[in-house]
C-alpha cells in the first residue's frame, strides 16, 4: 500500500516538476546518516563524510533523522532529487527496503554506510569495519588479560549488547560470545545473570540509560555484597558508560571491572584516561568516509570501486559486494592514537 502511494507521489512529481525525466545530477550526492542522540560518534562522521565528499566536488546534502520514519521521509526527498548517488547509515535496517526500490527504479546507485539495509535489492555496495571482528577483538583482549588461555578463572561476566534494530549489534556481539563461549562452558567464565540470548543483552536505541538500568538490576540481584563482577563485555563506549554509571548508583564493592567499548568517541576516551573503561575498538572514521568517497567517485563516473568481499556480506535478498576496514584496540597504552573527533 505504501509502496503504490510512493510511486504515485513520484509520479505525480515527475508530471508536475519534470524531475523524474531528468538526468540524474551528476555531482550530487545524498547522505543519509542516523540520530546522533542515540549513540555512537554519527555527529562527527556525519559532519566528517560530507566534508570529505564535498572537497572531493560534490555538492552533497547531509541529513541526520529524528527517528526510523524521519528516515524514510527523507530517503523519499532526496531520491526526488535525483542525485548521482546515496548514501545510508541505516537508522533502522529493516524499514527502508520498500523506498529504497524506487531509487533501484531509478537507477540511482545507493551505497550502505557501516549498517546494513535489509529487505532490498537495491544497495550497490556496502562500506564498514569488520563487525564479527570488533566483538571478536573485545573478546581476544579479555582472554589476554584474564590469561585464560592458561586455564586461569573462574571469573564472572555480563554482556551489553547494541540494539535489535541496528543489524551490525547482533554481529558484534556475537563475534565476542561466541569466541568466548568455550571458556563459559568450561566454567573459567560465569555468567551469574544467565544472560546469553542477544534478546536479553540488546539494548534498544543503543541507549546509556537503557543499559544503566538493566545493569543496575543485575548488579543488585547478582553482585551484591562486594561479590566482583570481573569483566563486561559493552558493544560500544555509551553502553560501556551505563556500567559505569549503574555501578557508581549500587555503590558497586567487587574488584574494578574489565570494561569494554567501542567507537574511541569523546566519553570513551575520556573514561579509558580515568580508569574507568579499559578498552575500546578504534574504527578511525576517516578512514571509511575516504572508502566511501571512493565508492562514490567510482559509481558516479561509471566505473567499479575497490572492494574486499564479494562473497560473505549478504542482506536477506543479495550478496553485495563490500569493503570492510579492519579495527583496531586500543587502551591507556596507546590511546594516543585516537583522533579527537571534537575539533
Ligand atoms: C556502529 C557503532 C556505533 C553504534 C551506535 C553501530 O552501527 O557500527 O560504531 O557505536 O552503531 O551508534
Amino acid at each position: 500500500m505504501r509502496k503504490i502511494f510512493l510511486i504515485l507521489c513520484l509520479a505525480v512529481c515527475a508530471v508536475v516538476s519534470g524531475c523524474g525525466e531528468e538526468a540524474a545530477q551528476k555531482n550530487s550526492v545524498q547522505l543519509l546518516f542516523p540520530n546522533p542522540a542515540f549513540g555512537g560518534i554519527w555527529n562527527y562522521i556525519g559532519n566528517l563524510c560530507a566534508r570529505l565528499m564535498s572537497d572531493a566536488g560534490y555538492e552533497v546534502e547531509m541529513r541526520f533523522c529524528k527517528d526510523a520514519n524521519d528516515q524514510v521521509t527523507q530517503l523519499q526527498d532526496a531520491i526526488e532529487k535525483n542525485p548521482a548517488a546515496i548514501v545510508i547509515g541505516a537508522q533502522d535496517a529493516g524499514n527502508l527496503g520498500e523506498t529504497l526500490s524506487l531509487a533501484k527504479e531509478r537507477g540511482i546507485p545507493v551505497i550502505a554506510y557501516d549498517r546494513m539495509i535489509m529487505h532490498t535489492d537495491a544497495i550497490s555496495y556496502y562500506a564498514s569495519f569488520e563487525n564479527n571482528s570488533v566483538g571478536e577483538f573485545q573478546a581476544r583482549y579479555v582472554e589476554d588479560k584474564l590469561n585464560l588461555k592458561s586455564g586461569a578463572g573462574p571469573f564472572t561476566i555480563e554482556f551489553i549488547a547494541g540494539s535489535p534494530d541496528d543489524s551490525n549489534a547482533p554481529l558484534f556481539y556475537g563475534g565476542a560470545y561466541n569466541y568466548l563461549k568455550p571458556y563459559i562452558d568450561k566454567g573459567q567464565l560465569v555468567v551469574a545473570s544467565g544472560q546469553t540470548d542477544f534478546s536479553a543483552v540488546a539494548t534498544e536505541r543503543w541507549s546509556k540509560e537503557n543499559a544503566q538500568r538493566r545493569m543496575t538490576d543485575i548488579l543488585q540481584k547478582y553482585y551484591a555484597d562486594g561479590k566482583s563482577l570481573n569483566v563486561v563485555i559493552a558493544s560500544n563506549d555509551d553502553l560501556a558508560e551505563g556500567l559505569i554509571l549503574a555501578e557508581q548508583a549500587v555503590g558497586y564493592k567487587g574488584t574494578p571491572t574489565i570494561l569494554t567499548g567501542q567507537d574511541a568517541g569523546a566519553n570513551g576516551v575520556a573514561n579509558i584516561k580515568a580508569g574507568k573503561q579499559t578498552m575500546t575498538i578504534y574504527k578511525d572514521p576517516e578512514i571509511l568516509c575516504g572508502k566511501i568517497v571512493r565508492m562514490v567517485k567510482a559509481v558516479t563516473e561509471g566505473s567499479q570501486p575497490a572492494i574486499n568481499d564479494v562473497t560473505n556480506i549478504k542482506n536477506d535478498v543479495m550478496t553485495i559486494p563490500a569493503y570492510l576496514c579492519i579495527p583496531m584496540i586500543v587502551d591507556r597504552e596507546n590511546i594516543n592514537i585516537v583522533k579527537d573527533f571534537t575539533k
